[in-house]
């Protein structure tokens, strides 16, 4: 871990991010929602590449988090950011028991929320949907429009593919009168850069 960019992200108290970090590589493991290898590298790999994305995000934005799985991006968001509110959707049982004992663990309950559901089933509309390793671009856009359409967006981390992924999705994105670019993100300067998908609809394609 690194100390000052973990300071940098989360703030001088860093006590909540931590927990959450050993609640992941303890009962997260153990109940199978992060692979054991996986607890060496949740920093790098998990916690900084998921709050890339919150220099995109604007001031006191509704989010929706779907196909949270873990709780990333999620919870990390939630921690880093403490002006968002954000609602995490996973339809897996295992998984949203798990989210809801983390959120109440780390009393993120006042402005987080978990819905047990699958993203084509919600019925709320969001400023930002957010998703992490769900699904190829076309179907995530396909399940989350009416989440985020006429005013918000998706912002979907996509790491280096994103760029194929937008490409293949053309077809679903001009169908439903939408419009994606790719904005490369890190969480701080020393460390990688990743790429997150933007998708908005056209009337906003002009908005910075
Ligand atoms: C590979 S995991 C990624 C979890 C987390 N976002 C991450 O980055 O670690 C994919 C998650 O998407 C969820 N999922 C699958 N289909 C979904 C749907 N239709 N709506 C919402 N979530 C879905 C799965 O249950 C699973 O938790």
């Amino acid at each position: 871990m690194n100390q000052p960019v973990v300071e940098e992200l989360f703030g001088t108290d860093t006590k909540t991010i931590n927990r959450y970090v050993d609640i992941l590589a303890s009962r997260g493991v153990e109940r199978g929602l992060i692979g054991p290898r996986e607890s060496e590298r949740l920093w790098e790999r998990h916690i900084f590449n998921s709050v890339a994305v919150a220099p995109l995000i604007r001031e006191n934005a509704s989010i929706a988090d779907v196909g949270s799985g873990a709780g990333l991006p999620g919870i990390a968001l939630a921690i880093a950011r403490p002006d968002l509110s954000i609602v995490l959707v996973e339809p897996l049982l295992r998984r949203s028991v798990f989210l809801t004992e983390v959120v109440e663990e780390l009393a993120l309950g006042g402005r987080m929320e978990v819905v047990r559901g699958r993203a084509e089933d919600c019925v709320r509309t969001f400023d930002v949907v957010t998703a992490r390793a769900v699904a190829p671009l076309g179907k995530l856009v396909g399940w989350t429009k009416k989440m985020f359409l006429p005013e918000g967006e998706l912002l979907a981390l996509k790491g280096a593919s994103a760029a194929e992924e937008v490409a293949a999705a053309a077809t679903e994105l001009e169908k439903s009168g939408l419009v994606a670019d790719v904005r490369p993100v890190r969480a701080a300067a020393n460390l990688e850069e990743t790429f997150v998908v933007r998708v908005r609809g056209v009337s906003r394609e002009t908005d910075l």
